[in-house]
């Protein structure tokens, strides 16, 4: 059975373990766990350990494919298209360390490409001899459109081989239009990865039809999963040239095998996403979405208000985070982005994140089923009064 979703805000604290008098608002970066996942996630260490022989040689295995199996439909894939991987990060580098790039190939990337990803891709340019090709999507963005116009454009000048789209960007929160850039990249012969890290539990997925291929997405940020639970979804074009980039065992013995154990480790955060998966369903992940996107749009109203400004992107490019700028005068560097960022943190107790963007500061603001307008309100007063010359 399903909460109504009138119970979202902060009668959900409790199910978390949020350190009390907090304002946690930057579900994003981290995801944060619930306790019923965390307790699922111990039950499984606690089998490893109970007969660690018997579990990594007979039941590692099996119990990280029930969670691609469960996995699955939530995401629009075959469970034999998905490996589960740690992180993002360790995705990307088993994808661009499997091609066999050559001298004078083109990654394109964006200036808002996530930063791990970005030095995976100057990593094996600098191995290959390949180059990476930067266009800069439009901040404050006006559109989906404007992004997909510009990024067409930079595929007509740079031919890449491979395109990198990120389906959430991570410093500025824009829910891009993945499906027609990714037909656009295809179109333009170029093969096709999804860095769809936060769209798992914010977006609608089905990536199969998206026509990409790879994808790779989180489960501990906007899908409750205990940390270091991602996978890594590989199309027919791909998969049997696919590896991880540590190598073990299954190499050679295709893709779950070379991906299910790369070394003796603790897959229990990868184990327990069923877990994490009932919770999800317990809510409805339609209704989480749908209150987390409104919680969102309400948040960057409210902020830009408040402020005197803008938001930094329309309602049509909102997930579950929002983009609002500061006013004036609060500087405008990674330093004061920084500085104010553990102000919010010592002095009211507000997590968010602060970035330097457009010749100003942003906040970035998460909103997830234990939030409410209340917090927004008070993170709205705590940058005013921290007004310079004020
Ligand atoms: C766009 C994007 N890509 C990739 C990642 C993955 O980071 P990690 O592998 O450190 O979890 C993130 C994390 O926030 C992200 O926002």
């Amino acid at each position: 059975m399903t909460t109504a979703p009138s119970a979202f805000g902060t009668d959900l604290r409790p199910l978390f373990c949020l350190e009390e008098a907090s304002l946690h608002l930057n579900h994003g970066s981290y995801g944060a766990t619930p306790r019923l996942v965390l307790e699922a996630q111990r039950d499984w260490r606690d089998r490893m350990e109970a007969e660690p022989s018997r579990f990594m040689e007979f039941e590692f295995r099996p119990a990280l494919r029930a969670a691609a199996a469960r996995l699955a439909p939530y995401v629009g894939a075959r469970a034999d298209d998905l490996a589960m991987v740690e992180n993002p990060t360790q995705a990307v580098n088993a994808i661009l360390r499997s091609l066999d790039l050559k001298p004078g190939d083109r990654i394109l990337i964006n200036d808002q490409t996530y930063g791990a990803v970005r030095n995976t891709v100057r990593f094996v340019c600098t191995m290959t001899g390949a180059e990476i090709a930067e266009w800069t999507l439009p901040f404050p963005a006006e559109s989906p459109q404007q992004a997909l116009s510009a990024f067409e454009t930079a595929l007509a000048q740079s031919k890449p081989r491979l395109a990198i789209i990120d389906h959430v960007t991570s410093p500025t929160a824009l829910a891009l239009p993945v499906e027609a850039m990714t037909a656009a990249a295809r179109d333009a012969g170029a093969l096709v990865l999804v860095d769809g890290a936060h769209a798992p539990g914010m977006m609608g997925l089905d990536i199969e039809a998206l026509g990409a291929d790879w994808y790779t997405g989180t489960c501990h940020k906007w899908l409750f999963a205990a940390k270091g639970c991602a996978f890594l979804w590989a199309g027919p074009r791909v998969i049997d040239r696919l590896h991880p980039a540590v190598i073990s065992h299954g190499y050679l013995n295709g893709f779950h095998e070379e991906f299910d154990w790369v070394g003796t480790r603790d897959g229990s955060a990868q184990q327990s996403l069923p877990a994490a998966l009932d919770f999800v369903d317990r809510f409805g992940v339609e209704a989480i979405r749908t209150h987390n996107h409104a919680l969102a749009m309400a948040a960057g109203r409210r902020l830009s208000a408040a402020w005197g400004t803008e938001m930094g992107q329309p309602e049509s490019m909102v997930g579950s985070m929002v983009m609002v700028r500061l006013p004036d005068g609060y500087g405008t560097g990674f330093e004061t982005a920084r500085d104010l960022r553990l102000r919010l943190l010592r002095e009211d107790r507000i997590q968010t994140r602060v970035n330097p963007l457009a010749g100003g500061l942003y906040v970035r603001v998460s909103s997830q089923i234990y939030n409410h307008i209340g917090e927004i309100d008070a993170l709205a007063d705590a940058v005013l009064a921290k007004r310079p010359n004020a």
